[in-house]
């Protein structure tokens, strides 16, 4: 393999940038050209890609966002679309690329290996932290300590006056960033798609606290949770137990942004060369990830179907805690 490409794909993610210097580095390093594709799939389809040298990756390590830009693809979902990424790929004697994206990317990336044999070693980035083969997803620390620093200064507020606070937290399908800021944010309870949602035991939890004296509370709101988001949980409690004064908090996209956390940086930095080394050794169809500190290559279809599971114990601790 002489010539490699390299896109972000999907929802950003802090540490995209990091993991990008590393690929274009460490191609180099190996003595291959590295294209930079430009907003994922739909810069495939379109040939917008460009050789990248080792100063296009400069200064980018502490940038949230990606340089590359990236897009969720429809076009790529169509055979049209995909036969057009291979024909610009083609003519550039590409012949594998790393995919630094979700599982979306990482399907498209199967089928495209399958129709036309583009080989593709990909890099779990998404604050979700939703994908099976890594303890921790690309993006995952830095979210979680932005969503705690908004956690921490609704709770200022929310003590002033004696409020309830329903924050809602991104994570379509998955609840490990409330889990984690549930717990690190001192919430009374958190609301997550995996487990079901139960509006009773989220008063009765909501009720204790009052009777013992807690004059504000905090519940986290996966926005994914099949009850609804924030304002439909909200809605559903104060039904029925109106004691505290009530508001919702949507943290949005605030989570997707900012300056990568160190884990971050080092954990897109270690699955970046790891990327391009695994596309060298001529290994296609799986995921870099990091699982007890070790390096773990999982096939693209474990990644994506297997979801992680939601740990028990922290679960527990929620409930202990919020006593
Ligand atoms: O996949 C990451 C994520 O941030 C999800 O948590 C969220 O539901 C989704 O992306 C939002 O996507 P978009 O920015 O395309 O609306």
């Amino acid at each position: 393999m002489k010539k490699i490409a390299v896109m972000t794909s999907g929802g950003d993610s802090p540490g995209m940038n990091a993991c990008l210097r590393a690929v274009v580095r460490t191609g180099i390093y190996h003595g291959l050209e590295v294209y930079g594709i430009r907003r994922g799939y739909e810069g495939m389809i379109d040939g917008d890609f460009y050789k990248m040298e080792s100063h296009d990756v400069s200064n980018i390590i502490q940038r949230g966002g990606t340089i590359l830009k990236t897009a969720r693809s429809i076009r790529f979902m169509e055979p049209e679309g995909r036969k057009r990424a291979f024909e610009n790929l083609k003519s550039n004697a590409i012949e594998g690329f790393v995919a630094i994206g979700g599982d979306g990317t990482f399907r498209g990336a199967t089928i495209f290996e399958k129709e036309y044999g583009i080989t593709c070693v990909g890099v779990a980035g998404t604050i979700d932290n939703d994908l099976f083969g890594t303890d921790y997803t690309l993006g995952f620390d830095t979210a979680i300590n932005t969503a705690i620093d908004c956690i921490d200064k609704i709770r200022d507020t929310a003590i002033s006056h004696n409020r309830l606070f329903f924050v809602e937290v991104m994570g379509r399908d998955a609840g490990f960033i409330a889990l984690s800021c549930g717990i690190a944010g001192g919430a009374e309870a958190i609301v997550i798609p995996e487990t079901e949602t139960n509006i009773e035991n989220l008063i009765s939890i909501l009720q204790n606290g009052w009777q013992h004296q807690k004059s504000s509370a905090i519940v986290i709101v996966a926005e994914g949770d099949e009850r609804g988001g924030a304002f439909e949980i909200a809605k559903l409690v104060k039904e029925k137990f109106d004691y505290y004064d009530t508001r919702v908090s949507v943290l949005g996209h605030i989570q997707r942004g900012g300056n990568p956390t160190v884990r971050d940086r080092i954990l897109g930095s270690r699955l970046g060369m790891a990327a391009v080394e695994a596309l060298v050794d001529g290994k296609k169809n799986v995921m870099a990830g990091l699982i007890n500190d070790e390096l773990v290559f999982t096939p693209f279809a474990n990644a994506t179907k297997h979801h992680m599971d939601i740990n028990k114990q922290m679960l527990k601790l929620v409930e202990i805690l919020a006593l």
